[in-house]
């Protein structure tokens, strides 16, 4: 069974492609008209969520949560809306750019800001997700000011067919969590089945709470009833790459979030 991994996960569920009338169907409807393209622009319309609370059609999330202080506002997610021309360089490759390096930089800058403000007098423990978090985290922990211990998880998805995947942790916490809080930092929220394994597997460890801040958000394509606390930008459904998120293993490098070209994918 070949074995897929998180850093390869552009060739997963989670891959762009034509979607079946099926798959479509069984997203909320709420949900799908949050997506929408404008005159070659990807944008999505205002999230209607405040964090902390089910978006539009979802339910609760399924993990255990033993948290109930508030989440600060400024995590709410933006719309991720475009702005810059694609660079020469990679004009054969991406579609367009859907979130400028300025806004990431901004945008992060917030993120840190929410959770200082939530993480204060807290015994905080990060646990980044492998691999397609690298530079967000890099950007987020400087921004951070607290003092806060930083781990790693590494999940594999095993796939038969198309249909069935199933994920596979191939790194483990080597710190402890039980009493602690810890925050699950993401590079993206799809189907959720990521998120939502990842956090139940941490809950069975003990911590205080876990909660998790995502970069970007597709709500579009949820499966699980499962969301982030903290969440930078909502992003269509498209796929993206750039700013440590990958397509077959490529893009991690770019400054930039950017919709890959569909003809990359579907060859
Ligand atoms: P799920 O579906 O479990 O997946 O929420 C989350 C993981 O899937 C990968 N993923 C993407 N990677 N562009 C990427 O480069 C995308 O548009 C995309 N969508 C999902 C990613 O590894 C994420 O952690």
């Amino acid at each position: 069974m070949p074995a897929k991994t998180k850093t390869t996960r552009a060739t997963s569920e989670s891959r762009p492609g034509p979607r079946s009338p099926a798959a479509s169907a069984r997203r909320p409807s709420s949900v799908r008209r949050q997506a929408r393209i404008h005159s070659g622009k990807a944008h999505v319309a205002e999230a209607a969520t405040s964090a902390g609370e089910a978006g539009p059609g979802l339910t609760a999330p399924a993990a255990p949560t033993t948290d109930n202080w508030p989440v600060h506002p400024l995590a709410t997610p933006h719309p991720a809306g475009g702005g810059n021309a694609v660079p020469p360089q990679w004009r054969a490759d991406l579609l367009d750019v859907l979130i400028t390096e300025a806004q990431l930089a901004r945008r992060v800058q917030e993120l840190a800001r929410a959770l200082t403000h939530d993480y204060v007098g807290r015994d905080l423990t990060v646990v980044a997700l492998l691999t397609g978090t690298v530079v967000f985290l890099a950007d987020l922990l400087r921004r951070l000011a607290l003092p806060l211990r930083l781990d790693f998880m590494g999940v594999s998805s095993y796939r038969e067919g198309t249909a069935s995947r199933e994920l596979v942790f191939t790194k483990e916490l080597r710190l402890e969590v039980r009493h602690r809080d810890v925050l699950l930092v993401d590079d993206i929220l799809d189907t959720g089945r990521t998120l939502l394994a990842v956090k139940t597997r941490l809950a069975a460890l003990g911590p205080r709470s876990v909660r998790a801040c995502v970069l970007l958000d597709k709500p579009a394509r949820r499966v699980e009833p499962v969301q982030a606390e903290y969440a930078g930008f909502t992003v269509p459904d498209v796929f993206v790459v750039g700013y440590g998120l990958d397509f077959a293993e490529r893009y991690r490098n770019l400054p930039f979030v950017g919709i890959l070209r569909p003809d990359l994918y579907a060859r």
